[in-house]
């Protein structure tokens, strides 16, 4: 149910006529038959199969109905006859279909998404963590895969199922996420992570015990994630996210600034942690944007055809 088209290829005179007088007699016919996506038959057979009134009515058939066929060629065939008949080549199918879908707005681009909470060990049972609940990187990555784009999702620990056709890379740290985003190159990067600021110096081997009145941790910052990658000399269009408790305008445009990135959004962090709805405000050297308050799918959507505004032509 997640395929966007089936393309069958070979089609063969058999399964045509099958299609065509909706017999699900095997494996393949029984799919094209539930499916409700598109189907395309790439039809491979003897020319004088292919010459057959009755094969040629079963394809009018199909073509009425809105199955795409492509081809077929003409030329030599398997069984040493010349004629029409013989498969389309691979990539004359591939370039076929992909002109049956529409080109979104990032088509083309590789985006990096981070997104969740990460997890710092305090001992193997034991961590410092945040409430992010990953559903606006999600809805970022979900709606950035919709505009074309190819994209990279670098997770921390949430209850979200990963997009499909998304690059899934699942982390726990800091030091982890960090890792995996130096590793994907990419056009744009969006920063949406809830990235822990300090981790515990050294994680304890084992559990630590309460044998005294208190206990003192002490941490370490964490390296910050986007302003390293903002600062990389062929850098990427740069995004981040600003989760406030207050000063919000003021605290964003100082992030934008001293993180020398291209978009920061700003968002009331208790409005907006585990909610499906958000309420957020763009700033970019030049401008800024008020979202009306929607979901964060919607939200993503629209931060989207932002970036690809606010992006060097
Ligand atoms: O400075 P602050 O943590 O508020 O900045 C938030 C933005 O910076 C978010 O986009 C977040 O993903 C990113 N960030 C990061 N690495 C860190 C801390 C924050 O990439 N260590």
């Amino acid at each position: 149910r997640w395929d966007d088209l089936i393309m069958v290829a070979p089609g063969s005179a058999k399964f045509i006529a099958h299609i065509a007088h909706a017999e699900a007699t095997d494996l393949l016919t029984t799919v094209c038959l539930a499916a409700t996506s598109p189907v395309a038959i790439a039809p491979a057979m003897n020319q004088a199969m292919w010459s057959k009134p009755g094969t040629q009515e079963n394809l009018d058939t199909l073509k009425a109905r809105g199955l795409h066929i492509l081809g077929p060629a003409e030329g030599e065939q398997a069984c040493g006859d010349i004629g029409p008949g013989r498969l389309l080549e691979p990539t004359e199918l591939a370039e076929l279909v992909a002109g049956m879908f529409e080109t979104g707005i990032l088509a083309g681009l590789k985006v990096t998404i981070t997104a969740g909470p990460t997890r710092e060990a305090i001992d193997p049972v034991r961590f410092i963590s945040n409430h992010s609940s990953g559903k606006m990187g999600y809805a970022v990555a979900q709606a950035a895969i919709d505009a074309g784009a190819r994209v990279t999702l670098i997770s921390g620990p949430v209850n979200l199922q990963p997009p499909p056709h998304a690059t899934f890379i699942q982390v726990e740290s800091a030091e982890q996420m960090h890792q995996a985003a130096l590793e994907n190159n990419c056009d744009i990067f969006i920063g949406v992570a809830a990235v822990a600021d300090y981790r515990p110096q050294q994680a304890a081997d084992n559990k630590l015990k309460k044998s005294s009145a208190d206990m003192q941790l002490v941490l370490v910052k964490n390296p910050d994630i986007l302003t390293e990658i903002a600062g990389q000399k062929a850098r990427p269009f740069c995004v981040g996210f600003a989760a406030e408790t207050e000063n919000l305008e003021h605290n964003a445009m100082t992030k934008l600034r001293s993180k020398n990135i291209d978009l920061i959004i700003a968002n009331h962090a208790t409005d907006t942690f585990n909610q499906d709805e958000a309420l957020i405000c763009a700033y970019w050297p030049e401008g800024k944007k008020e979202f009306a308050a929607a979901s964060k799918s919607q939200l993503a959507r629209e931060l989207l055809r932002l970036i690809k505004d606010l992006m060097p032509h």
